[in-house]
């Protein structure tokens, strides 16, 4: 569904390039919910803007590309890096970070759907079976069918942002973002900064969504747990690269890579006694990262052939890749 091959992408600051994906190549599948993860700073967000082909300054891509192909209503699409966009909501769509912020804040949520839905959508007779030539009434009533289907009060239409819990806010920001039934769903960091209740809430209607619209859905958190919860498989990035990709169950039942390992071994379980050690220490710094394995700085097994060179990411049991040095493939 979404290949990236070989992508690198930077941003151009006035002290030189911020290399902030490094080489990342890998497959999302069809119908699957893959899971991005890592601390904060190892480059998430921008690996999603690179498959969303939101390249803006500063940011570049250096080299590599995403293909963004598959099959919608019986006919066959694909688009790459400087293409994507002509697909946005159609094929693919997209919930920011911090998406709450993205609602105008002085508008009705009404106007908000009706101007993100781009006209070809509104009755070009592709989108749930609409007529030719629909007007804005028609489209709201579309928008208000698909919000009943999702359980949410059509009543929300009339209502500004502010009126809303921040739950409910990113309820209707899904629900915009997958009106017009993309194939993929690109969702960065969708329940950082709701209560852990609201956060199982938006858990549960995004995996839901997927279920029903049987499309691919991409979905970034720094929270294992949310990975844990609802994603099939993952891929966990550490200072611009990914350090290990596969199952998600795999991954959590017998992590391979050392970072895997901090990471898992820093969740709450259930039993435990006592306060949870949090990660010790930081991600590099991507302006000048370490030499060799970017984790070495950070890593309790590493040794002197660990700061020489890179470990590239290695396939080591079927569909299970991981890059360190202390990792011998097994296939
Ligand atoms: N607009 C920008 N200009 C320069 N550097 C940036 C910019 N945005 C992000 N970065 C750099 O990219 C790094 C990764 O950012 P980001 O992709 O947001 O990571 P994540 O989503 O994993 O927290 C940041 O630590 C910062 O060094
Ligand atoms: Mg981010």
């Amino acid at each position: 569904m979404l290949k990236i091959e070989h992508l690198s992408a930077s941003y151009k600051t006035i002290d030189g390039n911020v290399h902030v994906v490094n080489d990342v190549h890998f497959d999302i599948l069809d119908n699957e919910i893959f899971g991005i993860a890592g601390e904060s700073g190892c480059g998430k967000t921008t690996l999603l803007k690179a498959l969303y082909d939101i390249i803006e300054f500063p940011l570049e891509l250096d080299a590599g590309r995403v293909v963004l192909s598959g099959e919608k209503n019986g006919e066959p699409f694909e688009f790459c890096s400087g293409e994507i966009r002509k697909s946005w909501w159609n094929h693919i769509s997209y919930v920011p970070q911090a998406a709450q912020s993205v609602l105008n804040p002085i508008t009705r949520l009404k106007s908000q759907f009706l101007d993100s839905i781009p006209k070809q959508g509104r009755g070009s007779g592709m989108e749930r079976g609409s007529a030719l030539k629909e007007t804005p009434a028609q489209t709201l009533d579309r928008v208000a069918n698909y919000l009943k289907e999702l359980e949410l009060s059509p009543d929300i239409l009339d209502a500004f942002p502010f009126q809303l819990s921040g739950g409910m806010r990113q309820r209707v920001i899904i629900a915009l973002a997958t009106f017009m039934s993309p194939s993929v769903m690109l969702a960065d960091e969708p329940t950082t900064a709701l209560d852990v209740v609201v956060q199982r809430g938006i858990l549960m209607m995004l995996t839901r969504l997927q279920k029903r619209l049987r499309n691919t859905m991409v979905l970034v958190s720094h929270d294992m747990g949310v990975h844990y919860q609802i994603t099939n498989r993952m891929g966990i990035m550490y200072s611009g690269s990914f350090v290990e990709l596969g199952d998600t169950e795999l991954i959590f039942n017998d992590p391979l890579h050392p970072y895997t390992r901090m990471l898992i071994g820093a969740l709450p379980r259930v039993g435990d006694k006592g306060q949870k050690q949090g990660i010790p220490g930081r991600p590099p710094s991507l302006k000048a990262p370490p030499p060799g394995c970017r984790f070495a700085p950070r890593c309790p097994q590493a040794r002197d052939m660990c700061t020489q060179a890179a470990p590239p990411l290695e396939e080591i049991r079927p569909g299970r890749f991981a890059a360190c040095h202390l990792i011998r493939p097994e296939v």
